[in-house]
């Protein structure tokens, strides 16, 4: 198995850091206190609540831990019925709770079902009236909240609730929360802007109610020492300078550093040199050029050129300066910043906001690294 996961979570050793993160979260769940936890893609929120998930098995015992992800969710039904999965799959049929979960399902009318290749669960339940969609939200929170153990909840994507047609979802679940003695939650999601709406605008239900956990990069000796150990371990030889290029050509942004070593080790070359870190770059680009090429159709040619501008600089923090316009042909400052925003909201550069100023970035590093190679 190569010891560098590009998706998932394996185990302890095959996870780099994130201690101070996990204390947070330890001390949030075991104070009350629920989490909202942020982060651009693919730094590693999902890989955290699942390294998360595995001490508290360790050190708690009393605690029973859920995660979903609503992601692909559209409405409030939907987001029933993903609870209602992941409960059962959690407490299954031949489980004692299981057993009250499903005499309580059955009150809903609902389809039970398993999936033949995963074997997991599927629920489908029909309803009267919208009356009775929340009814439902509230019993089974309510149902796991009679657990004798402490519950943690991880709603992965939470941001997607604001998408849904039922406009009062945030006030509905925040009111079903505040009335649970034993369950602690932890939202998490990428679309900062959005996540942030939900939990710090005062005239929202959410409104303060959770503390923020924004996860940041790797730090860079950690994330270095956890990539030489792992290669030492595995036979390789790997030197300082090697690691420092992998860590600065991916930015350190953990999906990309980890599919950059994943390709190394893929290679199987025992001396890892720099040379050897190159081609694992140019081989990555070159698998992912179909993508970038269908970006380039997506977008118009000023976009497009925008784009470029960008991961040229690597990072740009006055946008609407002359000299980036000028260097650039952008135009006028109103039209980078229209171009700016439909870039930011199809994901692909990435603002953050940073006390006293902004940076644009390409948000994807590999997009980021073919563009200032192939132009
Ligand atoms: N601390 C870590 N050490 C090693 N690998 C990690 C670590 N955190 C995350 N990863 C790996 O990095 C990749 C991206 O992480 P993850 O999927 O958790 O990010 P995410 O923030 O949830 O992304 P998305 O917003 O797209 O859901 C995964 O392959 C994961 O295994
Ligand atoms: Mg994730």
């Amino acid at each position: 198995m190569n010891p560098f996961l590009v998706k998932g979570y394996y185990s302890k050793e095959l996870f780099c850091d994130r201690e101070e993160e996990i204390k947070m979260l330890l001390r949030n769940v075991s104070n009350g206190i629920d989490t909202t936890l942020i982060s651009p893609r693919r730094m590693g929120k999902t890989g955290l609540i699942m390294h998360f998930f595995e001490q508290l098995k360790e050190t708690e015992s009393n605690t029973d831990i859920l995660y979903f992800d609503i992601f692909a969710t559209r409405s409030l039904s939907d987001f029933v019925k993903c609870l209602a999965e992941t409960i059962l799959k959690k407490f299954p049929e031949k489980t004692n709770f299981g057993k009250k979960f499903i005499s309580i399902l059955k009150g809903l009318r609902p389809l039970i079902g398993y999936d033949t290749i995963s074997g997991e669960p599927q629920i489908q339940i029909s309803y009267h009236s919208n009356q009775e969609k929340e009814h439902t939200l509230q019993s089974l929170l309510q149902f796991l909240d009679s657990h004798k153990n402490q519950i943690v909840i991880a709603i992965d994507e939470f941001q997607q609730i604001t998408q849904y047609p039922e406009e009062n979802m945030e006030a509905l679940l925040r009111t079903v929360i505040q009335q649970l003695k034993n369950i602690r939650f932890i939202f998490c999601g990428s679309k900062k802007s959005m996540m942030l709406n939900i939990f710090s605008n005062t005239k929202r239900p959410f409104f303060a109610s959770t503390q923020y956990l924004n996860l940041d990069k790797i730090e860079k000796t950690k994330y270095a020492k956890f990539i030489v150990n792992i290669f030492t371990d595995h036979g390789f030889t790997i030197n300082e300078d090697t690691v420092e290029f992998i860590l600065t050509w991916t930015k350190r942004h953990t999906f990309y550093t980890q599919s950059i070593c994943n390709m190394i080790y893929s290679f199987d070359e025992k001396n890892t040199n720099i040379d050897t870190v190159k081609e694992a770059c140019y081989e990555v680009l070159k698998q992912n050029e179909p993508v970038f090429l269908q970006y380039r159709q997506m977008l118009t040619p000023a976009q497009w050129n925008f784009l470029i501008a960008i991961a040229k600089e690597d990072e740009v923090k006055q946008i609407t300066s002359q000299k980036f316009i000028a260097s650039y042909n952008i135009g006028t400052p109103a039209n980078a910043r229209r171009i700016a925003k439909s870039l930011e909201e199809k994901e692909l550069i990435l603002v953050s906001q940073e006390k006293h100023q902004t940076i644009y970035q390409v948000y994807d590093v590999f997009f980021s690294r073919w563009l200032q190679h192939e132009y």
